[in-house]
């Protein structure tokens, strides 16, 4: 049984901790938060720390499950993989490219696992517009756009994702996912045009990635106000556009047809055969495994986080 813990117990933890506590071959024993009342409601099954050392000197972990603010990310992987603990760390890995370098050798000397958790590439939907694309069956990609959309967050602990140097406000912390997801599908692209529009209560960016034969527009903001959350794309191929809406990935055929993709039966070559565990618990089933059978978490590789925070970087130019 694997020994699991989990430090940064803020939003993004009410996503992995279920996902753990529903796995069979883990067990999510500890966390760690520097507020104790973050932890109050697991006091019951689980050991709870305020600091990471006393934690880690207490605990004989496997793995630790990083769910801190972003500026926390490189230094704790580090130091952890340093005492031979595999290392799932939210996203972004960080707003420094040499960090990138600098985490993944932490993990080859101590032969230890290490995975930025992009949860997009475990999301049935865009898994299945990736397949999509990667078999051909509407034709060619022409086009795409990718949105996410959010109200500036006013919920962050000690108010970190307010602070650029600490979260990288809209660009590392929302558009980051789709376009991790966009160099995971489709590579690097050959140029970007980017627009931003920075104000000290509000973000929002617009970019279009251009490829050889075709072109990905994509748009994130933190509006001000109480602007509700969405994420939606829209891809279009020769003889369908693929739209992912209000959470329904529905396929609009040139011959007329409307297929809603996730809820087709049978053996169509439109199904995915992922098991519906969900996103967050499909990332640390697929951690877990790569760490049992010692393997890489090869899924994201480090030249695709690299190549992520270049682009994200040339916004700043
Ligand atoms: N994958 C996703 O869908 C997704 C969604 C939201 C956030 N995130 C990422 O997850 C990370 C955390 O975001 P969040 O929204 O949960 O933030 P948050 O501010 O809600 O939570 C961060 C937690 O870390 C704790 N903390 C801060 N410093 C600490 C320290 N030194 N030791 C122990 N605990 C400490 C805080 O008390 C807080 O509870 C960010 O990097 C963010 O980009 C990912």
């Amino acid at each position: 049984m694997l020994k699991v813990g989990l430090i940064g117990v803020g939003g993004i933890s009410g996503a992995h901790i279920p996902a753990w506590d529903a796995m069979e071959d883990v067990e999510l024993c500890a966390l760690c938060d520097v507020r104790p009342e973050r932890m109050e409601e697991y006091r019951d099954s689980k050991r709870c720390y305020t600091d990471l050392d006393t934690m880690l000197e207490n605990e004989q972990l496997d793995i630790l499950d990083i769910c801190l603010p972003t500026y926390l990310h490189a230094d704790t992987a580090i130091r952890v993989m340093d005492r031979g603990i595999h290392v799932l760390c939210e996203k972004p890995i960080s707003l420094k490219m040499e960090d990138v370098k600098r985490v993944y050798d932490a993990a080859k000397r101590n032969r230890v696992c290490f995975m930025v958790a992009h949860v997009l590439r475990f999301w049935a939907e865009f898994e299945l517009v990736k397949a999509i694309y990667e078999d051909g069956r509407y034709g060619k990609l022409l086009s795409g756009t990718m949105c996410r959309l959010n109200a500036w967050p006013l919920w962050s602990w000690d108010g970190w994702m307010s602070d650029e140097k600490r979260s990288g406000l809209v660009l590392y912390d929302l558009h980051v996912h789709d376009l991790d997801f966009l160099v995971y599908m489709l590579g690097k692209p050959n140029a970007i045009t980017a627009n931003r529009s920075l104000r000290a209560d509000q973000d929002y960016m617009m970019a279009t990635y251009t490829y050889d034969d075709f072109f990905i527009t994509c748009e994130a903001s933190w509006y001000a106000g109480r602007y509700p959350f969405s994420s939606s794309f829209r891809f279009q191929f020769e003889d369908a556009v693929v739209s992912f809406n209000q959470g329904v990935l529905v396929a609009y055929l040139r011959d007329g047809r409307v297929i809603k993709l996730m809820e087709q039966e049978g053996n169509s070559p439109d199904v995915l055969g992922l098991p519906d565990l969900g996103p967050y618990a499909n990332e640390i089933r697929y951690f877990t495994d790569c760490v049992l059978a010692g393997k890489p978490a090869d899924k994201i590789k480090p030249s695709e986080l690299e190549e992520v925070i270049r682009l994200l970087d040339s916004f700043k130019k």
